[in-house]
């Protein structure tokens, strides 16, 4: 884990409260893997009674680090405002990522902002060779909140899109794409990936539970320190026996195997 200070070297807004911004980074960038977060600190004008605010690595290639992220609140509006030029403190690579042994067909599901950690981890794929059998399906509410379609289908991967409101795609829920995804043949190999709202994962882990099929799930909760210091991240796990226990998201996730996390209605 670095702490690093960095120079901000592109600032986008893609869509009415996406932006997707970028800066350089050696050492985290050679460390970073899918799945894993930041802590980002904007220092001009330096954030004052504000914590560092937590972010996927969205993609990473050489030095380049790029995040993408919605506009919800102080911290990102801040973020989002920020000049190319301007100094940014970053903390990572820190978390848990993605595992990307052992898979032979993989389907990456991402709901509204949780599309963030699944470029990167659709470029690691292919760069293991498993770009032939990548299916990407991408939830929205509607057609213009759908983003970086092309950096999963440059990898040769299939995309699939629902929205809520039917202006792209499925009408419907994105877990609707993942039902059809997973008929047919099971194997071993094949493994579910998601990042999205919590009614989402749990219906993912529902689908997957049912179908005996591997999956992993990015969680979001709120972070204090994202080091582990603080357990203000804790979430519900249920081991293999049965037993309940708290983790932290920040350092034992954010990506936990579906069949360890408790949801509400569990
Ligand atoms: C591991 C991890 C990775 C993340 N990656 C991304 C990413 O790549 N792109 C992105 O846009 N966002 C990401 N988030 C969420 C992002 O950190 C929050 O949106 C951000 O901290 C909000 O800061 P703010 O000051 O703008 O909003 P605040 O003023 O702090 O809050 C505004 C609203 O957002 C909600 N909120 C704030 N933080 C979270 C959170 N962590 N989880 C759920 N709801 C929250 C609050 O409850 C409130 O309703 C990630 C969160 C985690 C834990
Ligand atoms: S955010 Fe402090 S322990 Fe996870």
């Amino acid at each position: 884990m670095y702490c690093r200070h960095v120079k901000l070297v592109s600032n986008e807004r893609i869509s009415e409260t996406y932006y997707r911004i970028g800066f350089e980074c050696r050492e985290i960038a050679e460390k970073a893997r899918p799945g894993q977060f930041l802590m980002v600190r904007v220092l001009e004008p330096a954030w004052e009674h504000m914590l560092s605010r937590p972010f996927s690595f969205c993609e990473v290639s050489g030095d380049r680090i790029e995040l993408l992220f919605n506009v919800v609140g102080k911290g990102t509006r801040s973020l989002s405002e920020t000049r190319v030029g301007s100094s940014l403190e970053v903390i990572g690579p820190l978390g848990k990522g993605f595992s990307s042994e052992d898979v032979s067909r993989a389907i990456l599901v991402g709901g509204g902002m949780g599309i963030a950690p699944l470029p990167f981890l659709a470029s690691e794929l292919t760069k293991r060779g498993r770009a032939a059998m990548m299916t990407v399906l991408l939830g929205a509410r509607t057609a213009s909140s759908l983003c970086l379609q092309d950096s999963f289908t440059d990898l040769g991967a299939e995309v699939r899109v629902a929205t809520d409101d039917g202006t792209a795609g499925h009408r419907g829920p994105v877990t609707d794409l993942l039902g059809e995804s997973l008929k047919g043949a099971s194997d071993s190999g094949r493994v579910v990936y998601a990042c999205g709202p919590e009614p989402m994962l749990r219906t993912v882990a529902r689908l997957t539970r049912e179908r005996g099929v591997r999956c992993e799930l990015s969680v979001e909760e709120r972070m204090a320190c994202g080091v582990g210091a603080c357990m203000s991240c804790a979430c519900e796990t249920r081991d293999e026996h049965g037993g309940v226990h708290y983790q932290r998201v920040c350092t034992e996730g954010p990506v936990f195997n579906a069949a360890e996390l408790l949801f509400d209605e569990d």
